[in-house]
């Protein structure tokens, strides 16, 4: 693993929140990183959900270099080489899509493909990763799925995300195989677009000391 690699994974784990953005405007991008690190979280996925993605990473690259910085919903090597050639440093993907994975091993880039049934993490295990994306969390099956899956595979651990929010977050803090929580509940895109930056410090707070293990 690249020294790189190595803190992005210790700072994911030690705060256990990665907020998921889906911005629509990439000027708001800064001082929405601005907001989050306010708030205690220096990590942060980009979605490929907007057009307004790429933009929003280079920014974020540029002005913020501190910040963690990942793609999300990247669902082809195109936008993973755009993602990367924009600034970002870790690949997050709703499903497990082998090409991707290993375009991202190949280059040591952080991957962290969505699974959610024991086929994809036996597939992801085989491609020699440990710690996944566990995507829809709740709908899946939440915790109680986690250590279902964790069974025969006890060496991975997740970043589980999909319906995560304070209503819920203490299952998954109580959970010695989730690594951290994803979501978009801190950082809405109508609270982005809003410029609602100190509501967004205050839930990224929340989330932090929620996690605090
Ligand atoms: C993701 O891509 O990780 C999820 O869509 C985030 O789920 P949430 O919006 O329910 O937090």
């Amino acid at each position: 693993m690249s020294e790189y690699n190595d803190k992005l994974s210790k700072v994911i784990e030690g705060v256990g929140v990665v907020p998921v953005i889906a911005i629509n405007d990439a000027r708001k991008a800064v001082p929405l990183a601005k907001a989050l690190l306010a708030g205690g979280i220096p990590c942060i996925e980009v979605t490929f959900r907007t057009a307004a993605a790429e933009d929003a990473i280079k920014a974020i690259h540029k002005e913020v270099p501190e910040m963690y910085l990942g793609a999300g919903t990247v669902i082809s090597i195109a936008q993973a080489e755009k993602a990367i050639a924009a600034g970002a440093r870790f690949i997050v993907s709703p499903g497990l899509d082998e090409n991707i994975v290993r375009w991202c091993l190949e280059r040591d880039i952080a991957v962290f493909p969505g699974t959610c049934t024991p086929t994809e993490v036996q597939k992801a295990v085989s491609l020699g990763l440990s710690v996944l994306k566990f995507f829809p969390s709740e709908a899946a099956g939440g915790v109680n799925m986690i250590k279902n899956i964790c069974g025969p595979f006890p060496q991975v651990r997740f970043m589980t995300t999909g319906g995560i929010s304070m209503a819920n977050i203490a299952q998954y803090q109580a959970c010695k195989h989730v690594v951290a929580v994803g979501g978009s509940w801190m950082a809405k895109s109508d609270a982005i677009d809003a410029e609602k930056w100190d509501e967004i410090t205050a839930k990224c707070k929340e989330a932090v000391s929620a996690m605090k293990r």
